[in-house]
């Protein structure tokens, strides 16, 4: 009897052991609930938000001639808002669509003519739609190109400036609290790119200014919510920190560039 038990518990220390050292350092920390960065419905409303810049980029072919830009950056980050929305921890009416609207988003950002930019909105707003009532259990992990949701953080930043000084608390607040979730949503998002930074071999201090940007976006998102103005200025402080630290090491050209060109 003596014997089985050292057998079990040697059995389970080599397996916790040999668990222990199949996590790669190169693994990116565990998310807390999005509920925590990024409220469900502040992501819900940015779905809409992107749908109808995206629909006014393809509304004519000279719309988007001038506006081709925005598309991939849109698409890319609908698709992160969509995963975020997909494994959230507060049930939302994109929960079960999110799968497909990944899919599409992803498949849209890709989009090199108007004939396919232009479907593949048409199958992006299809699929926010869809229902399909199976519950794919999503995590998260890689989603969109790293350098498109780059490209795509100081066009939000610079709006979000802009409504988190709440000198209207009734409108600007929704909308900053809207823009600074989808930051936090794109700096989780952003963790599973490691491998594809100019220092793939840096991963932990990526991570670290990825969980930097999240949380310094997580606390605008926060007192935008409460129409907090000093607390929004105290993020925005935070968050613009992690742009700085992150760009010191990851992308020394955009240092002092923080607006969209
Ligand atoms: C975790 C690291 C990281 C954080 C945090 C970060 N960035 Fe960046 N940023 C990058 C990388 C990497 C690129 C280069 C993307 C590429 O071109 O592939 C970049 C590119 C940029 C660019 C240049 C875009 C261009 O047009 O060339 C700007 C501007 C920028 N970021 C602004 C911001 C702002 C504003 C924030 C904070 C709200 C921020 N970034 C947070 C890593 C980061």
């Amino acid at each position: 009897m003596k014997s089985l038990l050292w057998t079990v518990l040697v059995v389970t220390l080599v397996y916790l052991g040999f668990g222990a050292g199949t996590v790669s350092a190169d693994e990116p920390p565990k998310s807390p609930p999005v509920s925590e960065f990024a409220p469900a419905a502040d992501l819900a409303k940015q779905v809409e938000y992107y749908l109808n810049r995206l629909e006014k980029a393809v509304a004519s072919n000279e719309d988007y001639t001038d506006l081709a830009d925005r598309v991939p950056k849109d698409a890319s980050t609908i698709a992160v808002i969509g995963m975020a929305l997909g494994l959230h921890d507060t049930d939302n009416e994109y929960k079960l669509a999110a799968p497909g609207m990944i899919a599409a988003a992803e498949k849209l950002s890709n989009a090199k003519d108007y004939a396919t930019a232009k479907a593949g909105v048409e199958s992006l707003q299809k699929a926010t739609k869809a229902n399909p009532g199976d519950s794919t259990k999503i995590e998260w992990q890689k989603v969109a190109s790293l350098e498109e949701l780059m490209l795509a953080v100081p066009g939000i930043n610079t709006n979000l400036k802009r409504n988190a000084r709440l000198r209207r608390p009734k409108s600007d607040g929704p909308r900053a609290a809207g823009h600074a979730a989808v930051l936090a949503a794109i700096a989780e998002a952003s963790l599973y790119h490691s491998a594809d930074t100019e220092k793939p071999e840096l991963a932990k201090e990526w991570f670290k200014y990825c969980v930097q940007m999240r949380e310094g976006a997580a606390q605008v998102n926060a007192a935008a919510n409460k129409g907090d103005k000093e607390a929004a200025m105290a993020g925005m402080k935070n968050l613009a920190q992690s742009c700085d630290d992150c760009h010191e090491v990851f992308h020394r050209e955009a240092l002092e560039k923080e607006d969209a060109r």
